[in-house]
């Protein structure tokens, strides 16, 4: 049930305002007493030439409210204040919730369209570091999100696997390399040579040459370089691969660079016919002056193509399979200009669904007072964190289950600590907008109490024992809108309040590409519910009608927490 867009569109009928700018206008008030919605009527004071309190006072008598029906609205000074029939809206809400049960949230507005979302894209043969688990977290989100309001998600990861530095490995991996230590833990290995080979170079200039001869041959499809080549990509895959695999996603589409180094070829030419690629300092750049972005360089001085070219090439590509509406790039604000000037370029040559090209930036990841066994020098591996994260969560899950008595086995309290302490790092990600940074610290991400995944997923468990308590007593959750209509406490208002927000809030999330929208509002949701937990009993109601009702409500609660967690990339568990 959508109030707002109908209480936006009386009030448009009534001001003669557009009901997209009354929609804007729409608050919602920081306190229950002052109403559900409130309407400020400062800004219409100058077209309307008359006082905010006295517009505000027209308006409430206005007789075209009154169909707004299950609502009352008061003014208050400048604001006409909206207040929802409660026992309308719990019975409403909560049966919808309940009707749809994980699928709440979800919607049909992409019914029918393609949206790319390119995320992770690491770079083979490097370890996977935290900072790569951005992008890989926030794609993912964005890929459920999009795929719950119906649009078609084509998930891809656009593999850093093609640069000189593949000539490198070659020259570095037949003069040093280990097969043993590459079958074990091949990044390792393969990092240990590419080192090797830095320091190395340094006193033998020859192995310059011999790596740039290598990657010549790579390009030229020699049968050895290519074997090679292909040997450290497929070995990189297998080890990225458990990494999503350990986080519940997967890839529609692995084509990475080296794909598109194909066709950048052809871009170059494109845009040459085309007339729009001009020389400087002996490169050919397209000049974006009019798009207030740097020239984007096309061909090197020694007319090979680059990074950028590439990237144009894989937007003609995508555009040509998926016939894209939306192709968004999850990839760090270091390459926000990258991005720009890429777009640019397409909209230069006549491609107008360069518009429908957007690069969506997070921060930095940092950490606070915490100590890692990293395996290589500075970088944190995705890997170690998420190990050590589990490791601390099994600790507490084993301490918890000791004081409350239970008796969990040994691979039930591991399986529980995998999805809480993995749920944990996800959540460390989404929680707030993205390109904020980030700053690990155990206290905080496996704080049970705080804004972390182990709270939400806490809520989510703690309702669930609580559903299978009420079944063992034989107690059924209500149905129908008039068993749920007495759900009208201040605390139950307030869970039905959040829970109601939650469909738009997966809409904000999508349109401006931000998981933490649904972070927060599950967020808002538990602490709710965890309020009236804490002051109303549920299995010792006053009536067997409000025993039932409350149950419903837990219901509900556990299906919006559950469809959020999951569009977070975080599962949940049924105890813990
Ligand atoms: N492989 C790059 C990196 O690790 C990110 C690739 C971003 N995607 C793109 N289409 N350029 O920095």
């Amino acid at each position: 049930m959508d109030y707002k867009s109908e209480i936006a569109s009386k009030l448009a009928e009534i001001t003669g305002i557009e009901s997209e700018q009354v929609y804007k206008l729409i608050e919602i008030p920081p306190q229950v007493e002052m109403g559900d919605y409130a309407f400020p009527c400062f800004t219409l004071a100058k077209t309307l030439r008359k006082a905010p309190p006295m517009i505000a006072a027209d308006i409430a008598a206005d007789d075209r409210l009154a169909s707004l029906g299950a609502m009352s609205a008061k003014n208050v000074g400048p604001y006409v204040n909206f207040f929802i029939d409660r026992s309308f809206y719990a019975a409403k809400t909560v049966d919808s919730i309940i009707k749809a049960g994980d699928d709440y949230g979800s919607d049909n507005e992409g019914e029918g369209k393609n949206v790319i979302v390119e995320y992770s894209s690491p770079n083979i043969a490097k370890p996977f570091h935290v900072g790569h688990a951005f992008t890989t977290i926030i794609g993912n989100s964005l890929a459920k999100i999009y795929t719950k309001l119906g649009y078609n998600v084509i998930r891809m990861n656009h593999l850093g696997d093609y640069g000189t530095q593949f000539g490198k490995l070659i020259t570095a991996y037949r003069l040093w390399g280990d097969e043993k230590a590459l079958n074990e833990d091949p990044i390792t290995e393969l990092l240990r040579i590419y080192v090797k080979f830095h320091e190395e170079e340094k006193k033998d200039p020859s192995l310059t040459d011999s790596a740039r001869e290598n990657f010549k041959k790579l390009e030229d499809g020699c049968e050895e370089e290519v074997a090679l080549w292909k040997k450290f990509r497929d070995m990189s895959l297998v080890v990225f691969d458990k990494l999503y695999k350990r986080m519940g996603m997967e890839f529609d589409n692995y084509n990475g660079e080296s794909y598109y180094a194909k066709m950048a070829d052809d871009v170059a030419n494109m845009l040459k016919e085309k007339g729009l690629l001009v020389e400087s300092e002996g490169a050919q750049v397209v000049d974006l002056e009019e798009y207030g972005v740097p020239p984007c360089i096309i061909l090197k001085s020694d007319g090979t193509t680059i990074y950028a070219t590439r990237d144009i090439a894989a937007i003609l590509y995508r555009h040509e399979t998926y016939n894209f509406d939306k192709n968004i790039y999850v990839v760090g604000t270091p390459q926000a200009l990258h991005f720009r000037q890429v777009f640019a370029v397409m909209k230069k040559a006549g491609f107008d669904y360069a518009d429908n090209c957007v690069h969506v930036g997070f921060g930095l990841v940092k950490f606070k007072n915490m100590k890692f066994s990293t395996r290589d020098g500075n970088i944190v591996l995705l890997e170690d964190l998420l190990n050590e994260a589990v490791a601390k969560t099994r600790e507490v899950i084993e301490e918890n289950s000791k004081a409350r008595g239970q008796d969990m086995t040994k691979e039930q309290i591991d399986e529980i600590a995998e999805k809480v302490g993995i749920g944990a790092v996800i959540y460390t990600y989404v929680k707030s907008g993205r390109e904020r940074d980030i700053v690990f610290s155990w206290e905080e991400m496996l704080d049970f109490e705080g804004d972390t995944a182990p709270y939400l997923m806490y809520t989510y468990a703690r309702i669930k024992s609580i559903l299978r308590k009420a079944q063992e007593q034989g107690i059924a959750p209500a149905r129908g809108e008039d068993k749920l209509s007495i759900l009208t406490s201040d605390e139950e208002y307030n869970v039905i309040r959040t829970l109601a927000d939650f469909p738009d809030a997966v809409k904000k999330a999508a349109s401006s590409n931000e998981p933490f929208m649904i972070s927060r509002q599950i967020a808002l949701v538990a602490r709710n519910f965890n309020r009236f937990y804490n002051n109303s009993s549920i299995l010792n109601a006053d009536s067997d009608e409000q025993k039932a009702a409350r149950l419903a409500l837990c219901e509900a609660v556990a299906d919006t927490l559950k469809s959020g967690l999951d569009l977070l990339g975080i599962g949940v568990v049924e105890r813990m």
